[in-house]
């Protein structure tokens, strides 16, 4: 049988939940797989992926895949010879592979795991009206899978509202996408899905939306996972039905695995 060796790179790194769950999926995929975690100083992350991919296919066990956290998910973008469509939207890659040109390809699951786990918690995003919050990396990387989930419409509000109308610039003429400001809130219709991409709240601030965005089931996620945020405190307190990110954690380290082992269970 052979063996294959991936691993997760970032810095800090020790807190990464990524080896468990993929010794999970392969362990159900009856895959030998050796999942380590590399903690990378910070000028050293090119040399460590080339490193790491250089090794294959030669010796084993077999290097076939790694994931990417932060702070290297812009860098593997800019370090990728191929990017899929999702790396190219999000501009930031957390899945290395290689194609059959041996080319390092940069691909992002984020938004996929995203979308999967809201469908997993029952939701479907489809003629949906959805509320993303934040214009950083993570809803960047969220953006594109929404809209392709097929949601009637997506507003986009950021403290920075600057950021927020440069990221939805390029969708504008293509999707039902718009800018939320604040001036907007006593006056929108009411969100279906609201979606925390900010690190508002993680620092004992409060968080607060007006109520004429919201309908009695809607359905609020917080992509950070593992703490209590302010946002889900609110969403609580509004007797809102709410989840915080682990779902999206494992949901987009199984679209990665599928990548490199070619199964999804999706
Ligand atoms: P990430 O890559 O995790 O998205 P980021 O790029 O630093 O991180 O983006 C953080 C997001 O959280 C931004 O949308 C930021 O708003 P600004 O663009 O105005 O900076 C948002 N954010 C952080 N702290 C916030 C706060 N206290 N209130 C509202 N938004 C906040």
């Amino acid at each position: 049988m052979k063996t294959y060796r991936c691993a997760v790179i970032g810095n800090p790194i020790a807190h990464s939940q990524s080896p468990a769950l993929h010794e999970q999926f392969a362990r159900e995929a009856g895959i030998s797989l050796i999942y380590d975690k590399i903690l990378s100083p910070l000028e050293d992350f090119e040399t460590i992926v080339r490193d790491f991919f250089a090794k294959s296919p030669d010796t084993r066990p077999i290097h076939c895949g790694l994931n990417i956290t932060l702070p290297f998910k812009v860098r593997a973008y800019q370090l990728a010879e191929q990017h899929t469509d999702h790396a190219q939207h999000a501009g930031a890659v957390n899945t290395f592979y290689l194609n059959a040109k041996h080319q390092l390809v940069g691909d992002n699951t984020d938004g996929i795991g995203l979308c999967r786990a809201l469908m997993q918690h029952g939701y479907s995003l489809k003629n949906k009206r959805v509320l993303l919050l934040g214009a950083g990396g993570a809803a960047r990387g969220a953006l594109y899978p929404l809209l392709q989930a097929g949601v009637r419409e997506l507003s986009l509000s950021n403290r920075t509202l600057s950021k927020a109308q440069q990221l939805i610039k390029p969708y504008q003429s293509q999707f039902p996408i718009t800018l939320l400001t604040p001036e907007d809130f006593s006056t929108s219709a009411p969100f279906d899905f609201i979606i925390n991409a900010t690190s508002a709240g993680l620092h004992d601030e409060t968080f607060t939306l007006p109520t004429p965005l919201i309908h009695r089931q809607t359905y609020c996620y917080d992509m950070i996972y593992g703490k209590p945020t302010a946002f889900l405190h609110w969403a609580a307190q509004h007797h809102l039905p709410h989840h915080d990110g682990y779902s999206m954690l494992v949901a987009q380290a199984r679209e990665s695995f599928a990548r490199w082992f070619g199964s999804s269970s999706f």
